[in-house]
């Protein structure tokens, strides 16, 4: 439960003399308190159910449902409401029970209402610190989780980064000299050798491996290759442009519609292009792929005073909520062996988080997909 704003109590009277009720209720209510009232335990509970409340002050002894009971029934469905019970005179044992079964406090009637309306006020103010405390609990949990998972990322980026440039010489030459291999077997001499369509063909799973592997390495290093921020004046459209250019062929392939959803004019950014570049190459390339013929893109750039907002929006086959979590993480993907690596988004991830951007991401099966590239329009600055 969360407490309502401010400070007002939410309070309910429950007690089956209908006088004394009453009497104490507007004795609160020119102390500033507004009580609701309940004549039983079953009325109290009814209540509950609709009118959420912060304190209720409980008579012990009623017909029907006891006050014991009562609050038993609060505790067990509204554990954050506090129970003050009032008790008879002469039966304190009443009051032990009902602090055993989790009452803040008992008062013996006849009340003292000064005493009654302290009560109240130091009962809300215990919700009120256990709402400040779950509140810090939870924002602890959040923070430790933020922390965990920007370390893991950042020793995953790390280390990938490293085995990747030491993977991209061999992969080189192994691209070499496979390259050697086929133009040899291809020579009209070689039409001769036995077995030389299973040579070619092992020759072709070769190459689709070295494009694989190669992709990954790239992904990887493309977003380190700089030494150190490269920034520039950027028109953010102008770029899209030149990056549609660059897939042009996929996107004719699929007969893929380009909508811009925002008026055609300069959106100029200070930052770096390349990496840009880059998130706009995996986030249309993935819209591509999302797509059957003739589905459509939806581009736009919004800026407000602190942000400008690229959205990539496709029409295509959307993700699943469960995949919607884990879309991000390195080498995650549904697409097949030669299709996808897995790394697209988790570079994307990495560059917008350096340029201290955000990227949010909605998705609709079956409808489509938009994500939301937000950087600042400071970023160049701060860049890494
Ligand atoms: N626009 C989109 N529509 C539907 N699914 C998407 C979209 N973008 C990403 N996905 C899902 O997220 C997964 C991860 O995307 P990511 O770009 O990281 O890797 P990939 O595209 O599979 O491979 P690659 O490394 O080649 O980009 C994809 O496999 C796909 O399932
Ligand atoms: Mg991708």
């Amino acid at each position: 439960m969360t407490t309502h704003a401010g400070d007002k109590i939410r309070l309910l009277l429950v007690d089956d003399e209908e006088g004394f009720r009453a009497a104490i209720a507007r004795r609160l209510a020119k102390r500033g308190m507004a009580p609701a009232q309940a004549s039983s335990g079953e009325e109290c509970l009814t209540l509950l159910d609709t009118s959420p409340m912060d304190v209720v002050v409980l008579d012990v002894r009623m017909p029907g449902m006891n006050g014991i009971d009562t609050l038993k029934a609060i505790k067990t469905n509204h554990k954050d409401i506090q129970v003050i019970l009032l008790t008879g005179n002469a039966a304190v044992s009443d009051g032990i029970e009902g602090i055993k079964s989790g009452a803040f406090d008992y008062l013996t009637k006849p009340v003292e209402i000064d005493h009654l309306f302290n009560k109240i006020k130091q009962a809300f103010g215990m919700i009120q610190l256990e709402e400040e405390k779950r509140q810090q609990l939870a924002y602890r949990e959040k923070l430790e989780k933020k922390m965990v998972d920007t370390d893991r990322l950042a020793a995953l980026g790390t280390l990938s980064t490293g085995i990747a440039h030491e993977i991209n010489n061999p992969l080189a030459i192994i691209n070499e000299a496979a390259g050697v291999i086929k133009q040899i077997l291809e020579a009209p001499d070689m039409a001769q050798l036995p077995r030389q369509g299973d040579l070619l063909m092992a020759l072709d799973k070769i190459e689709t491996s070295i494009k694989r592997a190669g992709k990954i390495t790239q992904q990887l290093l493309g977003h380190v290759k700089k030494q150190g921020p490269r920034l520039a004046t950027t028109d953010m459209r102008l770029l899209i442009l030149e990056t549609l250019a660059l897939l042009k062929g996929g996107i004719k392939k699929k007969q893929i519609n380009i909508l811009w959803k925002t008026e055609e004019k300069e959106h100029m950014l200070i930052t770096d292009p390349y990496q840009i570049r880059q998130v706009l190459v995996n986030l249309i390339t993935n819209a591509i792929h999302a797509l059957d013929t003739n589905g459509t893109i939806s581009l736009s750039i919004h800026e407000t005073p602190a942000y400008m907002i690229l959205g990539i929006e496709d029409d295509g086959v959307g993700i699943s909520s469960d995949n919607l979590g884990k879309i991000f993480d390195p080498f995650f993907t549904t697409k097949s062996f030669d299709q996808g690596t897995g790394l697209g988004l988790f570079v994307v991830n990495k560059i917008i988080t350096g340029l201290n951007g955000e990227i949010e991401v909605e998705s609709h099966p079956g409808q489509g997909t938009v994500f939301m590239i937000k950087l600042p329009l400071n970023s160049g600055g701060m860049a890494q």
